[in-house]
């Protein structure tokens, strides 16, 4: 057993009612943070309070109501610039999650710029919503994607990224930390490498932003995307940030109401930004509680959330490497709170319905990153992904978790 000096887990366990679950009876050990983390009633009660109390559409009406929501919803996004330290708010752009988030760069920046012989970096360990999006703009312009390999411990070869970056690559885009690998990419140095030769980077930051403080303007990133399901906000929000200059620049994404300043059969004149990328009525509940998270977040500090979990990750990998039989995949020099692993006798799913049994929820599949799998030759793994609510003594129960599933295969 270990702790984090000075870091109360027990009074932030308390904000989350839902660790108070029994599962088959047992504490719910919740260790699939990588695929959604949990809420504290802080981002519960936002959203209750505006539906009980503030609720309306923003940016619509002059009665009392729809000036609260819109002041909530604006709120907001005050809140993201600050977390992410954008230089304005309108470079904070509420989406439905990072998906929609990649999706919209590669119409709105990428596919209109895109001809046969261009190139779109990525990397093998990018998640399908960043590759997929790229496939398609690749198939509408007859651009072709380019993949930085990995190395057997799960590090970017930048060697090679050296190489594949050049005149013909028009957008880079990767992922900041692998939901299946753990892997901290040095992202800082792929965007000044890029930006040498004029080339914008976008981040994926889905896995990031709850565990490693983000300064979009120290990092120079051009866009940065991220969810609000994974920083203990709601489901279906999320953010994309972009660059002024880029954002005024690209096209809408969809037409509709909000985006728009004036609109005739004959010419419709788009709204400035942030508007201008969200067309129809927005996820307001979602973005409050989003607002709600990233407060949440702020009053703990993220620097002292990645300490616990650097900490519950240290703890994690040498208990796990005392099991025989288990392999861990991901062992960059640069992780974050998350651990993908095999067993010699159990296939994932398995670990994962037995884990079950014992009250751990982790996840077990591909991790909707199919080329990692097949980088490593493995068919999934399992998953043990951490929060800042998690503690040392539930790595104790995962550990003899794996160990008397292990039994029970043998
Ligand atoms: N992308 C999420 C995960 O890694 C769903 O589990």
């Amino acid at each position: 057993m270990n702790n984090t000096a000075q870091y109360d887990v027990v009074s932030i366990r308390n904000d989350f009612p839902i660790l108070d679950r029994k599962i088959f009876g047992k504490p719910l050990v919740y260790l699939d943070n990588g695929a959604s983390t949990q809420r504290p009633v802080q981002v519960i009660n936002a959203v209750k309070d505006l539906y009980e109390h503030n609720y309306s559409n923003v940016h619509r009406g002059v009665h009392t109501l729809s000036q609260e929501s819109t002041n909530l919803y604006d709120d907001a996004r005050v809140a993201v610039r600050g977390f992410i330290n954008a230089a304005c708010v309108h470079e904070v752009i509420f989406t439905k999650g990072t998906t929609d988030a990649i999706n919209l760069v590669a119409q709105s920046y990428a596919r209109p710029r895109l001809k046969k012989g261009d190139e779109i970096l990525i990397t093998h360990m990018e998640h399908h919503s960043n590759i997929v999006p790229w496939q398609m703009v690749c198939e509408q312009t007859g651009a072709e994607l380019k993949v930085v390999p990995i190395s057997d411990k799960g590090e970017l070869d930048m060697d090679r990224f050296a190489e594949l970056l050049s005149e013909k690559t028009k957008l880079v885009s990767v992922v900041h930390v692998s939901n299946a690998l753990g892997t901290v990419n040095p992202v800082k140095e792929i965007v000044d490498a890029s930006h040498a030769i004029g080339v914008p980077v976008l981040v994926d930051g889905a896995q990031a932003v709850s565990h490693i403080p983000v300064d979009v303007q120290k990092l120079d990133a051009d866009f940065y995307a991220f969810s609000g399901h994974k920083i203990y906000g709601p489901t279906g929000v999320g953010v994309l940030y972009g660059k002024e200059k880029l954002l005024n620049e690209m096209p809408p994404y969809q037409g509709g109401g909000d985006m728009i300043l004036s609109v005739s059969f004959e010419k419709t004149e788009y709204n400035a930004l942030p508007y201008k990328f969200e067309a129809g009525t927005p996820n307001i509940a979602g973005v409050v509680g989003l607002g709600a998270a990233i407060n949440y977040v702020q009053k703990i500090g993220l620097g002292t959330i990645a300490a616990h979990e650097h900490g519950l990750l240290v703890y994690a990998t040498s208990k796990l490497q005392e099991i025989d039989g288990l392999r861990i995949i991901g062992e960059a020099d640069q992780k974050a709170g998350l651990i993908s692993f095999v067993l010699d006798a159990v296939h994932p799913h398995d670990i994962g319905t037995m884990l079950d049994a014992e009250g751990v929820a982790l996840r077990a599949g591909h991790h909707c990153a199919q080329p990692v799998m097949d980088r490593y030759k493995v068919p999934a793994t399992a998953r043990a992904s951490f929060a800042m609510y998690n503690t040392f003594s539930e790595i104790d129960v995962l550990a003899a978790a794996i160990v008397k599933t292990i039994g029970m295969f043998s």
